[in-house]
């Protein structure tokens, strides 16, 4: 079972009990949760009682996927977390990408670096055969960093949430990339 992965800069592990705080302070800087919930932080009890729970049943359902805690390589530092896991139970072969990093960790190619070495973890070793990723049209950092990772757009929708957030009227978009188009990007890039 493969619980770590590591890139040039990054080291990706899972989540434990103890990352409590990490995540609360993720989440309570409005910037980053500007297109998730229009600045709203996610409170301490939801994340002891509803986040980490989730993620720690989303291992054990399957091992090889779930929510990354992203570390800086040399000082270990919090980074924010990358998300690779399939969402629907029934069909395991298609991973969901998504990543929230600290403020002062953008625009150095975190994300990038991220997602694509678990995106070919999942191509070369995990059987994925689809990758896709979503969020909100106006996410422009996010949707660079689908792009660059090799996703491409596949679609706009409207989703019925609960709650309506700045720019929620310009809707969402999803990103895919089949297993085929990754293989033959590897071959253009050598
Ligand atoms: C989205 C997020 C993970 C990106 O992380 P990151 O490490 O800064 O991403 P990268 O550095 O790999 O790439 C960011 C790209 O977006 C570009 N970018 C930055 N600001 C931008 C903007 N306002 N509009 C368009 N592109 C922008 C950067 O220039 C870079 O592209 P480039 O390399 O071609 O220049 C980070 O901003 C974040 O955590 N945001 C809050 C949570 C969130 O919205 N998550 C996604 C929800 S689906």
């Amino acid at each position: 079972m493969m619980v770590h992965l590591e890139t040039e800069r990054l080291v990706l592990r899972r989540f434990t009990p103890g990352d409590t705080d990490l995540l609360v302070e993720l989440d309570s800087d409005p910037e980053v949760m500007r297109w998730l919930t229009g600045g709203r932080a996610t409170p301490r009890e939801e994340v002891e009682g509803t986040v980490l729970p989730v993620y720690f049943s989303s291992y054990r359902r399957f091992p090889a996927f779930g929510h990354w805690a992203a570390l800086e390589r040399t000082s270990g530092e919090f980074l924010g977390w990358f998300e690779f896991r399939p969402p629907e139970p029934d069909r395991p072969r298609e991973v969901e990408l998504g990543y929230r990093l600290r403020r002062p960790a953008w625009g150095r190619g975190y994300a990038t670096e991220g997602s694509r070495a678990l995106i070919r973890r999942g191509f070369t070793e995990l059987g994925v055969e689809r990758v896709f990723a979503q969020t909100m049209t106006v996410n422009h950092r996010s949707r660079r960093v689908m792009e660059k990772s090799g996703l491409r757009y596949v679609r706009t929708f409207f989703a019925d949430w609960p709650e309506a957030i700045e720019g929620s009227e310009h809707g969402e978009v999803e990103y895919v990339l089949e297993r085929a188009e990754w293989q033959e990007l590897q071959r253009a890039a050598r």
